[in-house]
């Protein structure tokens, strides 16, 4: 399984660009970093950490539901060249930047600003009866959720190494201590995009640390991808954002010549998909940017937060149990609707159909005698009676650990769009997997009905990412529309949406022709041409997932 793999860690060049797919640009890039590394460092990098960005073909906003997405890398990605810092014999231990663990952060983007950071103790009194005990409960790095700072992600990353490898007692002299570390950081996926460079930054950041501590010395015994994505969905959650683990897992475990089905129940799994021959996904930015992280209370955050609750109405209305302080989510309503046992989840034919079902039993959370343009939401204090649950009970169930606003939650909406968007993820990879093996027919007429299938799917999950989930904008509708009128068989938002990017089902010979009419008809790219233009409207091939290479 691609989830136990171990991290792949480099020593040979030769290697490590053929896994990057052989271009001369992967060859450039990583050179300039590690020769710029050593002019501002003075001495070479010990590591190059990569982590790429990801599209997200289908399936949004359904992982943080548990239900399967169907993303892929992408060859944009996140570099870290990193390196101990030595400390001078001469130097004070105690002086800042040598104190354990601390950071000099440089990012060769001149906008981001060079960053110096400790990480510190914060230890607790257990009280346990007797003795005081100190404990260390965790670690302390001062990440500003309210406002985007490109260090956060470096933060992020780190915390989770700290909190895995250097969590002891403080009282224990024998206790290691993270090292001090120089890193240079460049990306090519443009943040606020849809294309996940966050979560990039986020794993590359982690692979940086683990590295540079040593922790991916012995491969036999390294973190495995499945335990690295769980590593980096924690850490990102210290950046403000509840986010599922699709953008995580398709960062780590992709593999170049294919997309990824990941599925996270019961746990995480990830299965290659083969897309069609003579197609091609372009992405194009519609330049508004959106930043996951501090528009979380009214978008990203909130949708979590009404899927779950959608998810606790709807099982009491089905008589599904549910236990008072659970979090159910919508893939676990149907399981248990269904019967599903621990060890026995459904297979993917069950669970098309308990979707299909779904769709009709989803209409029991709309208000009753509401027409279609008025308001299908519910205020705060219905929603917590629909709940079955006291008040406080449900705050504490609901809203302790997240910060939502909103007049009216909508979870009719939400859980009609992830039942729906959830077929369409196991309706598209089966369409992929037919091609693949060569039905239908294998002939052209059977793979372009087949495109022609997907094309349909990614335009319909965009109608209900726009009108049931509500993360679309004006812009991204426009976007769309207007990839279709340029020949694409099928267009979308991607990732959390509210700005970023669109992908684009594209026949392989007329992408030239659909650049150039997008260029022409969505007017924030009016005049672009060569690089500037490929910087916001490109065609991707899938790419392998995240790696580290080791200097030797
Ligand atoms: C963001 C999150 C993902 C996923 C998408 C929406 O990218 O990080 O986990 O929820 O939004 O599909």
């Amino acid at each position: 399984m691609a989830a136990e793999r171990p991290i792949p860690v480099y020593t040979n060049l030769a290697d490590l660009y053929s896994n990057l797919g052989a271009s001369l640009n992967h060859a450039v890039r990583w050179n300039n970093l590690a020769e710029e590394f050593q002019k501002r460092f003075g001495r070479k990098p010990a590591y190059i950490a990569r982590a790429p960005g990801r599209v997200n073909l289908i399936g949004e906003h359904i992982d943080y539901a548990l239900f399967g997405v169907l993303p892929a890398a992408i060859e944009r990605d996140i570099l870290i060249a990193c390196g101990p810092r030595p400390v001078p014999a001469s130097s004070p231990i105690s002086e800042a930047h040598h104190s354990p663990g601390s950071v000099i952060a440089e990012n060769l983007h001149t906008k981001y600003a060079r960053q110096v950071f400790a990480p510190a103790r914060k230890a607790s009194v257990s009280d346990e009866v007797g003795e005081d005990k100190v404990h260390v409960e965790g670690w302390h790095l001062d990440i500003n959720t309210k406002e985007l700072r490109w260090e956060s992600y470096v933060k992020a990353g780190y915390y989770g190494v700290l909190d895995h490898y250097f969590k002891s007692d403080v009282s224990n002299a024998n206790a290691t201590s993270p090292i001090p570390v120089d890193l240079l950081v460049t990306g090519s996926v443009p943040a606020g995009s849809g294309l996940s460079s966050s979560a990039a930054m986020v794993v590359a950041s982690t692979l940086a640390f683990l590295a540079v501590n040593g922790k991916l010395d012995d491969q036999s015994n390294s973190l495995t991808k499945g335990e690295l994505v769980k590593m980096s969905m924690e850490n990102e959650k210290r950046v403000g954002v509840n986010s599922g683990g699709m953008d995580q897992a398709a960062s780590v475990i992709s593999d170049a010549s294919s997309a990824l089905f990941i599925s996270f129940f019961p746990t995480l799994k990830a299965t290659p998909v083969p897309l069609p021959a003579g197609s091609v996904f372009v992405c194009a930015n519609s330049l508004v940017v959106a930043d996951k992280a501090v528009g979380a209370k009214r978008g990203y955050n909130l949708r979590v937060v009404e899927t779950l609750v959608g998810a606790r109405v709807l099982a009491r209305a089905l008589g599904v149990p549910v236990g008072e302080k659970e979090r159910i989510t919508l893939r676990e309503v149907v399981g248990r609707l269904l019967g599903e046992e621990k060890e026995h989840e459904l297979d993917v034919s069950d669970l098309q159909k308990g979707l299909e079902r779904m769709a009709k039993e989803v209409e029991v959370l709309r208000p009753k005698g509401v027409p279609d343009d008025g308001e299908l939401g519910v205020t705060m204090e219905e929603m917590i009676e629909m709940s079955g649950l006291p008040e406080d009970k449900f705050r504490d169930v609901y809203l302790s650990w997240v910060e939502v606003e909103a007049t009216h939650f909508q979870l009719y909406k939400r859980a009609k769009h992830v039942y729906a968007e959830a077929l369409r993820v196991l309706q598209f990879r089966q369409t992929c997997l037919d091609v693949s093996a060569g039905s239908p027919a294998g002939n052209d007429s059977g793979s372009n009905a087949a495109l022609e299938r997907l094309g349909q799917l990614m335009n319909e999950s965009q109608t209900s990412c726009a009108e049931l989930f509500e993360c679309s904008c004006p812009e991204l509708n426009n976007l769309t529309q207007l990839a279709r009128k340029a020949g694409a068989i099928g267009s979308r938002l991607t990732g959390a949406g509210w700005g970023g990017c669109t992908v684009s089902l594209v026949a392989e010979d007329k992408i030239q022709s659909f650049i150039e009419q997008i260029r022409d008809t969505y007017a924030p790219y009016k005049g672009l041409e060569g690089e500037a233009l490929s910087e916001v409207i490109f065609a991707t091939r899938p790419s392998s997932g995240a790696c580290v290479y080791k200097f030797e």
